[in-house]
């Protein structure tokens, strides 16, 4: 089977104050009528591959999350028993191995797609048809990645320096690099052999045991610790927390996809599948200017707004009215405790403010 993995862990401080440590990034409908984590349930709807879509997604959140996550998904038509709750975060590769575990332990040897919550797809029909040349590689025990076309030198991504084509569609991985500075980020885009990562994965169960084995047993180890110690109920597995605990903290990236390139003898072929389907990590709130729809001016409001003479804007009204006169290039949020006023091309910094109010608590 193929079994959806969804990582649903994030917090997203650079979309505050629309999303705060209460409420998430995914948790929320940025686009659309449904919420990220929800848009990523049902993104693989219609696809038809070489495998059966496994009926129930697995979420992997913060135990903090379950109620709402379990809604989100009831309220989809996606109820879904496979809710991994982590009692802490660990970063993304414990996340991953504790749903190939439980996968594994089910007597399935699947496929996994490992998508993050909080990613828009646009082009769904192309999206489908790279899962579709993915989905063969993984199979044969490659680790998939899916590469997009750099757009700048962004530092907070994976960059994939991309050898020749092994089969159709799916490329060798000379090199992954995970966040690089500003200057080798640069070299890479302006060298037209890298791709960034999104970070979406692909992989058998057992050839990502084996890998997350082979580079760090000690997460192997504790990953199956805490999910011996797992408490069942109806909608959630409780990961244990004591053994969570002591897993080390480390990304998909760096603790596999760094290091696969040089260890051809694992078995476990690092592969990237170049696709273009309106791909966004949502990373800020530019990101999400660029994606909404616009009026003629380019302003996108969403809730109680009223523009004159606004141009390339971006309202978002959660509890009152917001008009706007006569600016340009603004992106304004308003919820019922703050108010958020930035210029668009300054999104990025947002983060700075949750930081110092961190600092203030
Ligand atoms: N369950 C769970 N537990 N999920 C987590 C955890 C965790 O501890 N930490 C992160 N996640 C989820 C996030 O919610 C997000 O959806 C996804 O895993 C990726 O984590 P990020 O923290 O957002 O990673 P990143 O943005 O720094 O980097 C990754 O994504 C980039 C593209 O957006 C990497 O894969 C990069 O290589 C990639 O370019
Ligand atoms: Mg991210």
């Amino acid at each position: 089977k193929l079994n959806l993995v969804i990582l649903s862990g994030g917090s997203g401080t650079r979309l505050w104050p629309l999303s705060r440590e209460q409420y998430p990034k995914q948790l929320l409908a940025l686009i659309g009528d449904d919420t990220m984590l929800q848009q990523t349930a049902t993104r693989l709807d219609g696809f038809s591959g070489s495998l059966p879509v496994a009926a129930e997604p697995i979420v992997v959140c913060n135990e903090e999350y379950r109620f709402i996550t379990a809604e989100q998904m009831r309220a989809i038509g996606r109820p879904t028993c496979h809710i991994l709750l982590e009692p802490i975060g660990r970063n993304t590769a414990p996340a991953l191995t504790l749903a190939a575990l439980s996968v594994v332990r089910e007597g399935d040897d699947g496929v996994l797609l490992v998508m993050p919550a909080d990613h828009v797809v646009r082009d769904r029909e192309a999206f489908h048809r790279a899962v579709a040349v993915g989905l063969e590689a993984a199979k044969e025990g490659a680790m998939v990645t899916f590469g997009i076309v750099p757009e700048r030198a962004e530092t907070g991504y994976g960059y994939i320096c991309f050898g020749g084509e092994c089969s159709p569609g799916v490329c060798e991985i000379a090199a992954f690099v995970e966040k690089p500075d500003a200057e080798t980020a640069a070299e890479y885009v302006a060298s037209g052999a890298y791709l960034w990562n999104s970070g979406l994965f692909m992989v058998r169960a057992s050839a990502w045991l084996k890998a997350i084995g082979h580079f760090s047993p000690a997460m192997l180890a504790a990953c199956e610790a805490s999910l011996d110690a797992a408490v069942r109920d109806i909608d959630f597995v409780r990961i244990g927390r004591g053994a969570f605990e002591a897993c080390p903290s480390d990304s998909i990236d760096y603790a596999v996809m760094e290091k696969l390139a040089g260890t051809p003898e694992l078995g476990i072929a690092p592969r990237v599948v170049p696709m273009s389907v309106g791909w966004s990590d949502v990373g800020a709130w530019d990101a999400l200017w660029a994606l909404a729809e616009k009026d003629g001016t380019g302003n996108a409001a969403r809730g109680d707004v009223v523009f004159e003479d606004t141009t390339d804007s971006l309202v978002h009204a959660t509890s009152r009215m917001v008009a706007c006169v006569g600016v340009d290039g603004l992106v304004v949020v308003e919820t019922p405790d703050a108010v958020m006023v930035a210029h668009k091309d300054r999104t990025q910094d947002v983060k700075k403010i949750v930081a110092r109010l961190k600092a203030d608590e």
